[in-house]
């Protein structure tokens, strides 16, 4: 297609990202043989990287994925490696013309499993470091999520704990966002874990709804929570009054198209309520989500999106401003991505 040349010379901001879904097979097998991690012996998918690779193939649902999810970041031990699998990530992006990245990890499944936060953040910080150095157009921030699988008190614990280390406030995470499992997990369950956040003075608050529940999780989340952005939010087109509001309110939606393709959200790409979001005004970047798994990294989802709607260069062009106004970075730093 003609527009993937421009595609990939465009400048993108990625939104959504989990460092722990950029481990490729081939790596989670080697850093299991080096940190000498049993996978399951009782699930063939795990008799190689390529058995487990034709796995992804048929995930059925997002809790599907996540079972394999979990598993593969159980991989992870030291600072070294969410070093390597956060440098390889940005490097790969930036080659893909991402010139901002916002990445999510999940602290809460790290330490209860004993790898400490301040291995966790020590090895994010160090490719940050590394990145950006190396990659002088790039800027990088960090989101941990709450895992919803996982007991609220033990949410609520981990909160507690990233705001006693005051990275909040130093420059090192940048918001606040949760994720995992979402049917049956209403946002009122996480009203009083937000609530906490925001009085000790974190204002970038996001949460993963609407990708597979429905409209009302979106709007419950964005009065109870008072969340800036919705990751997904794929659903709320579905409601006539939320897109309004969204576009009212100018919140981004945080899409990741072919992650919803291969967790059969929608059986098809064109599905998707693209040209619905565009032509109603509601702001959304477009991001990759869980790349080792879903089969694309930001440019791929970019093109898949290209292929499926033929968008024109002035859509792409509002796509891309509306990425960059949206980021969390400095207004100086936004002035630069325009
Ligand atoms: N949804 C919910 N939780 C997740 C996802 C997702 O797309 N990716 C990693 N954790
Ligand atoms: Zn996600």
């Amino acid at each position: 297609n003609q527009l993937h040349q421009f595609l990939h010379a465009l400048p993108k901001c990625e939104h959504h990202v989990h460092i722990e879904g950029t481990i490729s097979p081939e790596l989670l097998f080697n850093l299991a043989s080096r940190n000498k991690i049993s996978l399951p012996m009782d699930d063939s998918a795990f008799e190689s990287p390529a058995t487990l690779r034709a796995r992804y193939d048929k995930f059925t649902s997002l809790d599907d994925f996540l079972h394999y999810y979990f598993i593969g970041f159980s991989v992870l031990l030291e600072a070294s490696d969410f070093e390597a699998l956060t440098y390889d990530y940005l490097s790969l992006a930036y080659s893909q013309g991402v010139h901002h990245a916002e990445i999510f990890f999940d602290p809460q499944a790290h330490v209860l499993r004993g790898v400490a936060y301040q291995t966790i953040i020590s090895g994010l910080n160090a490719a940050k470091q590394r990145a950006q150095r190396d990659f002088p157009k790039l800027s990088v921030e960090f989101i941990p999520c709450l895992l919803r699988h996982l007991p609220v008190p033990s949410g609520h614990g981990m909160l507690a704990e990233l705001l006693e280390t005051g990275h909040f406030f130093d420059g090192t995470l940048v918001g606040f966002g949760m994720s995992s499992t979402e049917l049956e997990m209403h946002p009122s369950l996480y009203k009083e874990i937000y609530e906490a956040a925001r009085a000790a003075g974190v204002a970038n608050l996001t949460a993963h709804y609407g990708e597979e529940g429905p409209p009302d999780y979106v709007k419950d989340a964005l009065s109870l929570l008072g969340v800036r952005r919705i990751d997904h939010g794929r659903r709320s087109a579905e409601d006539e009054e939320l897109i309004a509001q969204l576009a009212d309110t100018g919140t981004m939606l945080t899409l990741c198209p072919l992650s919803n393709v291969v967790l059969k959200g929608v059986e098809s790409m064109q599905e998707l309520p693209i040209r619905r979001f565009l032509d109603a005004n509601v702001r959304f970047s477009i991001n990759s989500d869980d790349p080792a798994y879903f089969g694309g990294y930001v440019l791929e989802n970019y093109c898949a999106v290209q292929e499926a709607f033929g968008l024109s260069v002035d859509d792409w062009g509002k796509i891309a401003r509306g990425a960059i106004t949206g980021s969390w970075c400095s207004h100086t730093r936004k002035e630069q991505l325009l």
